[in-house]
């Protein structure tokens, strides 16, 4: 295993918090707090906020994402954001396939994979999520789920492509309960996902591939957590909403 090879990622997912003006406060507070980072630092905000963001990031080393994109160039495609839309606004990030988006908004293994096919061609960098819920865990299919979500969201991505991919596993009963994987649980749910690269790509170029961990990733975890091999970086709901709690876990990827 070859951590070196990988630079961590913190990312924050805003998810549906935050106004404009919350959010220019929010990273005028996290500039100086994360600006000596030896990681890349995120924060994915909601679409009405990424002018204020990017603004307020101007200058600093916090890029900015966008929750979601749409696999379609434009179109009949109401509540929906294009590449173009995003590229003129300034994001250099998209997250795909959030678990909450596969839940709530009837997001499949296929739109996942469209989806993060228009990220890579339009030369965004692509957090994809992958993650099993609480049933599926316990009876027994975590490694069968996350090898097929991984390989399904990567379908037709080539490896030159994959360079631009981060892969978020978050396991479902674990974001926004409170209950965290233990350390060894998420890198061996890392481990499942980089074995479904190795399967696909080969071995070599697994080992490039940044493998973030989510689920109340917070400011106390984060050590622990991103010390795993497969651990390379985090994706940070509500912790990453409080500019302190957030630096430190910028600061614990950056050991
Ligand atoms: P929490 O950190 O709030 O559990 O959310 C994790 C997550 O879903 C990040 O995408």
């Amino acid at each position: 295993m070859k951590k070196e090879l990988r630079r961590a990622v913190i990312a924050g997912n805003w998810k549906m918090n935050n106004t404009p003006s919350q959010t220019k406060a929010l990273i005028e507070q996290m500039k100086p707090l994360v600006a000596d980072a030896d990681c890349d630092v995120v924060l994915c905000v909601p679409f009405i906020d990424i002018p204020a963001a990017v603004e307020a990031a101007k200058g600093s080393n916090i890029k900015i994402g966008a929750e979601n994109i749409h696999f379609k160039a434009s179109g009949a495609y109401t509540g929906e954001i294009s590449a173009d839309m995003l590229k003129e606004a300034g994001v250099e990030y998209v997250v795909i396939g959030h678990s909450e988006r596969r839940q709530y908004f009837a997001e499949t293994d296929q739109t996942v994979n469209l989806r993060t096919l228009a990220a890579v061609n339009a030369g965004f960098k692509a957090i994809v999520c992958v993650g099993e819920t609480l049933e599926q865990r316990e009876l027994g299919y975590t490694e069968t789920l996350l090898k097929y979500q991984t390989k399904m969201a990567l379908t037709n991505v080539t490896a030159e492509q994959l360079k631009n991919i981060i892969i978020a596993y978050e396991p479902v009963w674990a974001i926004g309960t409170g209950v965290t994987a233990t350390a060894e649980q998420a890198d061996e749910g890392n481990g499942f996902c980089r074995a479904a690269i190795a399967e696909a790509y080969g071995a070599d170029v697994a080992e490039t591939v940044t493998i973030q961990y989510g689920g109340s990733m917070n400011a106390k975890n984060a050590d622990e957590l991103v010390s795993k091999v497969n651990v390379d970086g985090g994706l940070i709901g509500g912790a990453s909403l409080k500019a302190e709690d957030f630096s430190i876990i910028v600061k614990a990827a950056s050991k």
